[in-house]
């Protein structure tokens, strides 16, 4: 029997091994992390992580092939596969501050793989990792083999959060990189078995190392590339009156572009884009190649434009002030069916409505309130951390309530921002809501769900991004 251990039970290891588990009845797969909290967690019936599809999944493997711990050292000493899933955060300090990978916690895990390891085993990279990680762990596992044979693979995860365990059954395709020497393709070989028992053969591709690492950034970056794209048409649109749904539309019917991932927002959030685009920015530099680097900087940069923008458009509408003024803001998940914040664009949306002085009231229905106070006192980079070595807030921010309702959260208020595309957003009662607010009562659409026409039937002033402007915001323009 084959035994798989992955170090790391986060976003990417618990659902990913989940799924190996279901797929795979006659292997043995178990999840390892340091963190205590978060196995009990994976070993109750709380899951830590919300997802849809996971618990059914889970339900179905833990107990039977499929267990988590934390007695790390003894599972790794066991598998014959090593996933390794932990976190990458962007440094803070030192060479290469705020763009490259810290890879802290990639090098000790490796450190303690070639301690504890008694057999030979293949070494799968699942975090993304810059180009060439794999060569430094390499390094250090040959360095310190004690005659064990390592062979290196990356297998980089293009799952997307909120639809986790659908792109996990059905990917588009599976990546496996490794080294073309007989023993790299045999591991390669080996992997490809284990994807192979629910995947078509011909949707898994094998590469080299290289290939595999950089395909992983690539592929985030280009996806981001779609959004900036599209929001940097959006403030296009509301200038001239064209509607950034329509133009988006029109676009994508062309089969060359497609019409995916064309949806006007707030901004990107999520733990991959802005880490994976300052992490390829800081290769290119490295390499000498200051052009690319800056063209792919310039996605970032639009998409901070894109939440500063909304900041402003609230403020400017609102009579250039919003000091002591109560905000409803609906959804603080970086994206709808997750309960993850980590880069949410409503984290830089709020701070920035803080600024001016504003009070917000806070709904989420899967973000906790100390989520929403740790990510808005919580420095740039810092929630890229095992969770139990992330600080904690000593303090909140009083001008902000969370409440678990979003009547609740409106009541009263001056004004609504929707940062997350929730579904039951789209169902709440709007009459309900104008009348229990203040007036004139505005509403702030980031993601682009309420029907406008509808709202400002009822009183509301509406600002939807990247569609013809309500008479009132054209009279308040937002100067930046
Ligand atoms: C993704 C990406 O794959 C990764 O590159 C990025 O840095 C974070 O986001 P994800 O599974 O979403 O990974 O991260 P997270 O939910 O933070 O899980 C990582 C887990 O690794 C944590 O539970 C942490 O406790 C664990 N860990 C970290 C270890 O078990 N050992 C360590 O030494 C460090
Ligand atoms: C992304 C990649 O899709 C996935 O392949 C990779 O493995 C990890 O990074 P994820 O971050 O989980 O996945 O979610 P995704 O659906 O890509 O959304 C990222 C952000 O872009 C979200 O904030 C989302 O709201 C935003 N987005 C997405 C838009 O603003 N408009 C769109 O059209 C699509």
């Amino acid at each position: 029997m084959v035994k798989i251990c992955c170090i790391g039970a986060g976003y990417v290891g618990g659902p990913t091994m989940a799924v190996i588990a279901l797929k795979c009845p006659k292997i043995e797969v178990v999840v390892v992390d340091i963190s205590v909290s978060r196995i009990t967690a994976w070993n109750s019936d709380q899951l830590p992580i919300y997802e849809p599809g996971l618990e059914d999944v889970v339900k179905e493997c833990r107990g039977r092939n499929l267990f988590f711990s934390t007695d790390v050292e003894k599972h790794v000493a066991e598998a014959d596969i090593v996933f390794v899933s932990v976190n990458t955060p962007t440094k803070t300090t030192g060479l290469g501050a705020g763009k490259a990978a810290d890879l802290t916690y990639w090098e000790s895990a490796a450190r303690m793989i070639a301690d504890v390891s008694k057999s030979d085993k293949i070494v799968v990279e699942k975090s993304t990792v810059p180009v060439k990680t794999a060569e430094a762990i390499e390094k250090i596992l040959t360095h310190n083999s004690k005659g064990i044979k390592y062979q290196i693979l990356s297998n980089p995860e293009f799952l997307a959060e909120g639809t986790a365990i659908q792109d996990l059954f059905n990917p588009d395709r599976v990546l496996i990189g490794g080294r073309e020497t007989p023993e790299g393709l045999k591991a390669v070989q080996s992997l490809k078995e284990v994807y192979a028992q629910w995947v078509p053969e011909d949707q898994i591709l094998t590469t080299n190392l290289w290939s595999a690492e950089l395909s992983k950034l690539a592929a985030n970056a280009f996806l981001a590339q779609r959004i900036s794209s599209v929001n940097a048409m959006s403030a296009l649109c509301e200038a001239t009156g064209a509607d950034v749904t329509e133009v988006a539309y029109a676009v994508g019917k062309d089969t060359r572009i497609g019409s995916k991932f064309l949806n006007a927002s707030v901004g990107f959030g999520g733990s991959c884009f802005q880490k994976d685009i300052l992490n390829l920015v800081y290769i290119c530099e490295c390499n000498g190649l200051p052009e690319v680097a800056e063209y792919w900087k310039q996605v970032i940069k639009v998409n901070d434009y894109q939440k500063t923008r909304f900041v402003n458009r609230v403020v400017a509408s609102m009579f250039n002030t919003v000091s002591n003024k109560k905000i409803a803001v609906l959804g603080f998940a970086f994206k709808k069916d997750t309960g993850d914040t980590r880069e949410t664009p409503a984290i830089d949306v709020c701070k920035g409505l803080l600024g001016d002085k504003a009070r917000l009231s806070i709904y989420d229905p899967q973000v906790t309130e100390d989520q929403i106070q740790r990510d808005l006192t919580m420095k740039k980079f810092d929630w890229d951390h095992p969770i139990h070595l992330q600080p904690t807030s000593p303090t909140t921010v009083k001008q902000v309530s969370v409440v678990w309702d979003a009547y609740e959260a409106t009541k009263d208020a001056h004004a609504v921002c929707i940062l997350t595309e929730w579904d039951e957003f789209k169902k709440l009662d709007y009459k309900r809501i104008f009348d229990n607010m203040q007036k004139p009562a505005f509403v702030f659409d980031g993601r682009n769900i309420v029907n406008a026409d509808e709202l400002r039937q009822i009183g509301f002033i509406v600002y939807s991004i990247g569609k013809p402007l309500d008479p009132w915001l054209k009279d308040m323009p937002a100067v930046a």
